[in-house]
Order: C-alpha cells, then structure tokens, then sequence
C-alpha cells in the first residue's frame, strides 16, 4: 500500500486502486525517461504521468513533448525551495517519483510526503563512487581510474542525503582495469535499460 502524502485507504487492492501515477525527474538527455516511458505504455496499473527537469535545455524535455507526456521545468532554486514542487505533484495526483538522472537534491519536504515512494537510481554499486558530485561520466570516470573490475547499478530509495537511502537492488557488470569510461557507461546504460523499469514495477506492486 502506498503510503505517503496520496495515500488511499487501506481496503484498496491494486485492480480498485486504479492507475498509479508516476513523475520521472531527470536533468539531462533522458534516456532512462523514455526507456521507462515505453516499458509502462500499456500497463494497467502504472502510468508515467509527468517528467520534471531542472534543466530549461535538457533533451528528456524534448523526449517528454515526443512522447506526449506533460512535462515541467523548475529550476534548481525554486526546486530546492520545496513548495511549488510539491504542489505540482499533488496537481497532477502523483503516487511515486523515480530519478533518472536527477542532479539536484530532493527538498525535505517532498520526502516526507513520499515516504519511500521516490527511487533514484545511480550507475555504480553504491556505497562506492557516491556522494555529491558523483555523477554520469563523474562516476565512470572515477571507477575507470580506480581500476576496479566490477561496476554496475544501484537502485535505491531517496533520503536526503545524496546516494545514501537503502538499496533496493543491484546488479553488477565486469570491466577492465582501467577501462575506458565511455565503454564503461556503455554497459551501465545496458543495465540501466534492462533492469530498472521492471524494479520500479516490483517496488511499486509491493506497496
Ligand atoms: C544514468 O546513467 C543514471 O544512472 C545517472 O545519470 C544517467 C542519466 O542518463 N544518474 C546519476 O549519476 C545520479 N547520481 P539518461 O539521462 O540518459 O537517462
């Protein structure tokens, strides 16, 4: 059951539910964004309702108005300040939030009312190469120096602090010491793509 600020009451099963309505927040190109979109086009139970961007020129924006799905951009400051994103969400009547590629921190405020209902996902296997900073390229960059031998995803549910809320799931991929931090996101994304709209599904269904 769902359990934050759009709580149903308590009787309710997933068919009486009705539509869970999702907001994808991403800063960048948005490929996340729309490989979620696609996955969910013809379910029942999960609609991706909104996409919010904290960028004016970000392409998932342009992905969004392609996929006619409403879109939004705040920047970073209005965003940061709480009120007006929450309003939004509540606007639209959105149940769970995911980032996918979101580079600003979520307000207190907008986790409270989403207790647990915000996942984020990051391209590393948390607790390494998190944190502030740690971002896309950042992070692949940082893993190919390191000369690790594994990299892989991590998705997780959203506190505020960066990259730090529980995990919810992993799943690893084998690199090269070394290797180049463009090959590297290569094989993040593939992970990306294949696992991370069926996690939100199962985080969501279990509710
Ligand atoms: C993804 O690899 C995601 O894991 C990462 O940004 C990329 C966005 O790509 N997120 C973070 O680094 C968050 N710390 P996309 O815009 O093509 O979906």
């Amino acid at each position: 059951m769902l359990k934050g600020y759009f709580c149903r009451n308590n009787s309710e099963t997933m068919e009486s539910r009705g539509l869970i309505r999702v907001a994808i927040f991403a800063s960048g190109n948005g490929s996340n964004a729309e490989n979620i979109f696609h996955y969910f086009k013809e379910s029942k139970h999960i609609q991706i309702a909104y996409i919010v961007s904290n960028k004016k020129e970000a392409f998932v924006l342009e992905r969004a108005k392609k996929l006619g799905v409403p879109s939004l951009f705040m920047d970073n400051k209005e965003f940061r300040q709480g009120n007006r994103i929450l309003e939004e969400m509540k606007s639209h009547s959105i149940d769970f939030i995911v980032l996918a590629g979101f580079l600003v921190l979520i307000p207190a405020n907008l986790i409270e009312a989403y207790l647990d209902q915000i996942i984020n996902i990051h391209p590393a296997l948390l607790p390494k190469f998190g944190g502030k900073g740690m971002y896309g390229d950042f992070v692949h960059r940082a893993v190919s120096e390191s000369g690790e031998l594994k990299t892989g995803i991590t998705v997780h549910f959203v506190n505020q602090a960066y990259d730090e809320g529980s995990i919810i799931f992993q799943k690893s991929v084998d690199i090269e010491a070394r290797e180049n931090p463009n090959k590297i996101a290569e094989k993040v994304h593939a992970l990306e793509y294949e696992y991370f709209p069926a996690i939100i599904k199962q985080v969501i269904l279990s509710k």
